[in-house]
């Protein structure tokens, strides 16, 4: 019977796989379990060779996935995919030892825990094979971090190694940002009771070929991810990054306007108009950066056409801006209270339209 789905999220792993899935045979014995490889389109034929390997053993499956990224996303995608009544989720670079498997499968089966989770940073464990002293300091760093802002008591919430029922999985999947690696530290933040955790020590080993994918912008979706569950819940994630990236638009607008006024002596209508096409230029490279950079535009066209696009919703959002503000001043509201409405107004307008024109889809 088939009990255990082995989720093996990979991008580049080809070389990993067939020795992992005999050392997971090996673990599991005569207990029921698939393996489930959800691959990113890695171009190194990891899909191939998942194929390939299932050819040969009918409890591997393979989900290949185009245009699509994302650990914690990869996860999930198994957790749908299966019929398994128990989910468990692994690094395929060998840096989790399969052996563990059978003894949080039984935890789950006693009632004992309702997910388990391997730990690098309890009593017992190890990270001494990883030979990377600057991931260990961040992984603690995030670690601590995360235990702070959402009151998850574990020693190692960021463990990218655990199990839990498939049903708990797919219950709390609606309500996953599913952005990053964080995928248990998002699960146990968004169960609704907490879950009774039982941690397994992990000597978690080195990376047995090719390289981490570990990178800057999985650290930043780590943080986005943090605000998200916390004061995402206030205002918007992608809300707050827009108006930073305003904001910092205002201090450019500011810099090119007072350096053209002052340093080259031009007229206030041809200065203001230059901070204005300045701004919104940076303003779109910004956001398409960080704020988008799930959808972000890429090749000339799409970034041209995008940025046209975003000026013309700008300009909209400049005139609301500028209207509302001169009313109200006119009403005689005070001139810094009326340029601060104005101000607020055009940029949720200037968020609406161009979420929806720019990055969205019609
Ligand atoms: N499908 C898919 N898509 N798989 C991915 C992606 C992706 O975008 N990014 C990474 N993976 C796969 C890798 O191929 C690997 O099997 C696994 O996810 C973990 O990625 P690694 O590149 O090995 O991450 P790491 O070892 O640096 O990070 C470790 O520590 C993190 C916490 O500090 C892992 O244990 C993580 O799971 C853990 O969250
Ligand atoms: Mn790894």
């Amino acid at each position: 019977m088939l009990d255990l789905a082995i989720i093996l999220p990979t991008l580049n792993e080809r070389g990993n796989l067939a020795p992992l899935l005999e050392r997971i045979a090996t673990a599991m014995g005569t207990q029921g379990w698939e393996v489930i490889i959800v691959d990113d389109d890695s171009h190194d034929g990891t899909a191939d060779e998942a194929r390939a390997l299932a050819l040969a053993d009918p409890r591997v499956r393979v989900i290949q996935r185009i245009g699509r990224r994302g650990l914690a996303s990869a996860a999930i995608e198994g957790f749908c995919a299966t019929a398994a009544p128990y989910v468990a989720v692994m690094d395929a670079d060998h840096q989790h030892d399969p052996a563990l498997l059978p003894a949080m499968l039984a935890a789950l089966h006693s009632g004992e825990a309702e997910i388990c989770v391997a730990s690098r940073f309890m009593p017992g464990a190890s990270t001494a094979e990883w030979a990377a002293p600057g991931r260990e300091r961040l992984s603690a760093f995030a670690n601590g971090l995360a235990r702070r802002l959402t009151g998850v008591e574990l020693s190692d919430p960021m463990s990218g190694y655990f199990m839990l029922p498939a049903a708990t999985a797919r219950a709390l999947v609606p309500r996953l940002s599913g952005i990053g690696f964080k995928i248990l530290l998002d699960l146990l933040a968004t169960a609704d009771a907490p879950l009774r955790v039982r941690e397994f020590p992990l000597c978690f080993a080195a990376r047995r070929e090719g390289e981490s994918k570990l990178d800057r912008a999985v650290l930043f979706d780590f943080l986005a991810g943090l605000y998200d569950k916390t004061l995402g819940r206030v205002i918007p994630t992608r809300f707050a990054l827009f108006g930073t990236v305003g904001a910092l638009g205002v201090i450019v607008h500011f810099a090119v306007l007072a350096s053209l006024l002052f340093l080259f002596g031009e007229g206030f209508a041809l200065a203001q108009s230059a901070a204005v096409l300045v701004a919104m230029s940076f303003n779109f490279w910004l956001n398409n950066w960080l704020t988008y950079r799930d959808k972000r535009l890429k090749g000339w066209g799409a970034v041209l056409r995008g940025w046209a696009g975003f000026c013309a919703t700008c300009a909209v959002g400049a005139f609301a801006n500028v209207a509302v503000a001169t009313f109200l001043e006119g009403k005689g509201v005070f001139w810094a209270l009326a340029a601060l409405t104005g101000i607020l107004l055009g940029s949720v307008w200037n968020y609406a339209l161009s979420s929806r024109f720019v990055w969205g889809r019609f």
